[in-house]
């Protein structure tokens, strides 16, 4: 009975277990939606675009570098998005990849067994295999590459020792130049809000 008790002791003396602190490496993987938000722009002479949503695989890898300030790296599978010709339909599909890095605040203390955060960073987005369906079918198109500002807000409550559910929200700023057939360029503001829910893992 003395030995349970010692041992219950043990574990409430080490809150530390469950929680984030300096030094941990969280690496966390779930299902991120893309939803396009921006002005889309339009083609001149032929009428606005819209840029549809996407999911794909999301990670991130985050370091603590004190028990509150951390540094967090996103990446993802490409996502693939249809873009729409206001009266045409589906005229493009574009697929990206927005890379981001992110410097991150995190609420509470080491004890905390939930973590809510908020960052704010650099993201870059590329854009490749960009090519036109339906009316621009065989259409030779380009989106430039993008570098923008991106803010996130997020929450991880732990599980167990190692293990945490997390979620997040995510703003860029993505802006491409688009030129169908080597025409003018049209400015397109996507400017997404990505929301990631998955599991994450403290090392
Ligand atoms: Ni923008």
């Amino acid at each position: 009975m003395k030995k349970v008790s010692l041992l219950v002791a043990a574990a409430l003396l080490a809150p530390s277990a469950f929680a984030h602190q300096a030094g941990d490496v969280l690496v966390r993987g779930g299902a991120i939606m893309v939803s396009p938000n921006g002005s889309g722009g339009e083609v001149p002479g032929a009428g606005p675009i819209d840029v549809k949503n996407d999911t794909q695989f999301g990670f991130t890898v985050s370091y603590l570098l004190t028990d509150n300030w951390g540094v967090e790296l996103l990446g993802a599978t490409p996502f693939s998005h249809g873009v729409d010709l206001e009266g045409a339909g589906e005229v493009a599909k574009v697929k990206h990849l927005p890379p981001s890095l992110m410097a991150q605040y995190y609420f509470g203390n080491s004890q905390s067994k939930v973590r809510p955060y908020v960052g704010a960073g650099i993201n870059y987005t590329f854009f490749f295999d960009e090519k036109g369906v339906n009316a621009l079918d065989g259409a030779k198109i380009n989106a430039s590459s993008s570098w923008g500002w991106a803010a996130q807000a997020g929450i991880d409550m732990a599980v167990n020792e190692n293990w945490f559910v997390n979620s997040s929200l995510w703003y860029m700023d993505i802006d491409t130049e688009v030129t169908i057939n080597g025409g003018s360029a049209t400015k397109t503001s996507i400017d997404p809000v990505g929301v990631m829910v998955g599991l994450g893992y403290r090392f």
